[in-house]
Formats: structure tokens, sequence, C-alpha cells
């Protein structure tokens, strides 16, 4: 069943409680490592409110890869890389990380769409082979290895924790300009 939630910003004094959130993953951060990479000015955090409570984070880098050629055609291309995500053993499978995803997602997508009538938002995470059932999620939610000459995409983890590889896995959206179906069919009248 999927948990009523509210996603925020993530805030300075969320760090306790993200700090024991995360000890039920596979790679806990401690104090200063979350710390830390709240402190990163590329990086960014959402998190998401449950009864009161934080039910589970999302932290982010969002970069600019747009190619001149598109530039010009004021078309954007932008990677947000996902660092870390974890949610309360007591909220899985309720569709929390689902909407932390979605709406961080969604945000991105409204604010830069402000500035550039077309673009492409691709969500990328790499994962330890190990971690079946981060895998399984992310396929769950649209994610897919991308596979170049017939092979899926591998490289080394970024978890200095951990020396297996990671498959990376990427969700893609476009956005454009939005026709008006009523001025589409207004300009076929007239
Ligand atoms: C992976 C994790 C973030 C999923 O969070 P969650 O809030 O439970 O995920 P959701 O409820 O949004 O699940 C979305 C879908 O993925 C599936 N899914 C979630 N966890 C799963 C698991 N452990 N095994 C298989 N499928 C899973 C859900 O069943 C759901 O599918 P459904 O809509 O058909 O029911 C959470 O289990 C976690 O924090 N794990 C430890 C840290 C980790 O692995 N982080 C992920 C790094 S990418």
């Amino acid at each position: 069943m999927t948990a009523p939630c509210t996603i925020r910003n993530m805030d300075w004094d969320d760090l306790p409680s993200l700090v024991g959130i995360d000890l039920s993953s596979q790679d806990p951060w401690n104090y200063q490592r979350l710390g830390a990479a709240m402190e990163c000015p590329y990086s960014l955090g959402a998190v998401a409110m449950a009864e009161q409570q934080i039910a589970g984070f999302l932290m982010y880098s969002v970069s600019d890869t747009t190619p001149k050629s598109m530039r010009k055609q004021n078309r954007i291309h932008l990677i947000a890389g996902l660092v870390k995500l974890t949610v309360a053993p007591d909220w899985r499978k309720r569709g929390i990380a689902t909407n932390l995803i979605q709406k961080v997602e969604d945000g991105l997508v409204v604010r830069f769409a402000q500035n550039h009538p077309a673009g492409r938002l691709t969500l990328t995470v790499t994962v330890p082979d190990t971690w079946k059932e981060a895998h399984h999620f992310l396929k769950k939610i649209g994610f897919a290895v991308p596979v170049a000459d017939g092979h899926p995409e591998i490289k080394k983890a970024p978890f200095d924790f951990c020396d297996d590889d990671g498959y990376v896995f990427e969700r893609r959206r476009e956005w454009s300009p939005v026709v008006d179906i009523l001025d589409v069919a207004g300009a076929a009248a007239a």
C-alpha cells in the first residue's frame, strides 16, 4: 500500500535522522560523511515526510551536459546523478523512494523548462553488482542499464567501501514546447 508522504528540501537539522536511517543501507554513511555531502555546493537533497517523521531521503547533483549545437537551439541536456537514496526499513515498499525520485525529477523539469523550451533530463545511478534488491527497485520504476555494443554499461562503483564494479542505471525524460490542441484546432478551422 502506498504511504501518503510529502517531499521537501533537505535541511541541515535533518542530519541526525538521516544518519540513523542510513544505518539500514548497504553502505551507511556516518555523520561526517553525510554532513560533508550536504555541505558540498553541487549537492542537493530531498526528504520524504510521512506521519511527521523523515521516512527516506535522496541526495543528488545536477550537471549541464548540453552540446554546443543543442545550446544554439535553446535545448538543454541535464544529468542528475543520484548519490544516496535510503528509505527507513519501516517505510519500505510503500512508494516512498518512487515518490522522492518522481518529485525531484518533476521539480527539475519545471525549473529548467522555464528558460529552455526543450530539453532532456537523465537520472543516473551506479549500483554495485551485489545490490540485487536495488536493481529490482530501479527496474520497477523505469530505470534501465544502457547497452553499448551488446554489453551493459559497467563502471567502477563510486563507493570507496566496495571493490565491486557497478551497473549504470538510467532513466530519461524529455520535454518540448507544448502544442495547445485548442490553438491547433482553431488554426485549422480559420
Ligand atoms: C531500494 C529502496 C530505496 C526502495 O525504497 P522503497 O520506498 O521501498 O521503494 P518503493 O516502495 O518506491 O518501490 C517501488 C517498486 O520497487 C519495488 N521494490 C522496492 N524494494 C524492493 C526490493 N527490495 N526488492 C524487489 N523490489 C523492490 C517495489 O515492490 C515497488 O514495485 P511495485 O510498485 O510493483 O510494488 C529501499 O529498499 C532502501 O532504502 N534500500 C537500502 C538502500 C538502497 O539500496 N538504496 C538504493 C540505491 S539505488
